[in-house]
């Protein structure tokens, strides 16, 4: 069938979406599928369902294409699509309820408090310590995001995170090792891939290191016992099922030097496909191409 691939958009990852949407439609065209390229960015629910996809593979990022108002409009146009459905990607695009759904299911998330422009920033030190993360709970590729370590700073943070949104998260920074867990499936079917482990430069895994430089370097799997690992792939595929994940997901890890405990940062439904992405280079610790991935991925789209 006619399958469209779905990036661009119009949330501040665009330019993400863009490369990670460039490279799942060439992998699916060498794979034979009749895939072509759709951008929501630039054109309108309308043209999408005048486009008539037998199904869809959702490469956006950020707000109008991972937060469940897409999912809802192929819902309502019954084209079936790739990942989480309406509610997942809904909460997952909340970092804040994220943390929220975490809690209540007792899996380790770091501690926080929801701030707004105008709030008294003493008692988030007071509460929180230093450093803090001062994040707008639904941008993606740490965009708006501040790691706050003098308290002079915490004013200039708080507001560009609140120039994004009207709610600002400030989260408990957890000293340690970065790592992230892919995971394929959906409810018991759902399985972590191997665990990558992030080194950047300075500990700043920011936009720039993230897809511009090549000074990040990524571990896959990660050098780490094998209690660990299997601790981190437990709980992500526990904290994914907390959100009612389906599909594909990543989600983040902090682990704490001082007793090595992971702690859960956030989860994506639409995980970045970039050259320099996370979920590829998982996969491919298992033997999975990138397009073979694709393909998987396009296999589990419902609706
Ligand atoms: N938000 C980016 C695309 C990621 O999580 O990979
Ligand atoms: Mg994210």
């Amino acid at each position: 069938g006619k399958v469209g691939v779905l990036f661009g958009g119009r949330s501040a990852e665009r330019e993400v979406s863009l490369m990670s949407g460039t490279g799942v439609l060439e992998a699916l065209k060498a794979k034979g599928v009749d895939a072509h390229a759709f951008d929501p960015g630039e054109r309108s629910i309308a043209d999408l369902a005048a486009e008539k996809f037998d199904r869809v593979f959702i490469a956006l990022h950020g707000r109008f294409g991972e937060d469940g108002s897409l999912q809802g409009a192929l819902e309502q146009l019954d084209i079936p699509y790739t990942g989480s459905g309406v509610m997942a990607c809904a909460i997952g695009m909340d970092k804040v309820y994220t943390k929220m759904i975490w809690l209540m299911n007792k899996l380790p998330t770091p501690q926080y408090a929801t701030l707004d422009a105008n709030s008294d920033l003493s008692t988030v030190v007071a509460e929180l310590g230093l450093p803090v993360m001062i994040k707008p709970p639904l941008e993606g590729s740490t965009i708006g995001i501040t790691k706050v370590t003098l308290e002079p700073e915490l004013q200039a943070a708080v507001d560009l995170a609140a120039s994004l949104g009207d709610v600002v998260l400030a989260e408990q920074f957890v000293t340690g090792r970065e790592f992230t867990v892919a995971v394929l499936g959906k409810g018991r079917a759902a399985k972590a891939l191997p665990i990558v482990e992030i080194v950047a430069p300075g500990g700043n895994y920011d936009y720039q290191n993230k897809y511009f430089t090549d000074d990040t370097k990524y571990f896959c799997p990660a050098v780490i016992d094998d209690a660990t690992s299997a601790e981190m792939q437990r709980l992500a595929v526990l904290a994914y099922n907390a959100l009612g994940c389906e599909g594909w997901g990543r989600i983040d890890f902090m682990l704490r030097e001082s007793d090595n405990k992971p702690f859960l940062i956030e989860a994506n439904t639409s995980p970045g496909m970039t050259s320099h992405s996370l979920v590829p280079m998982a996969a491919r610790a298992l033997g999975i191409s990138y397009e073979d991935l694709c393909v998987e991925i396009l296999r589990s789209a419902r609706l």
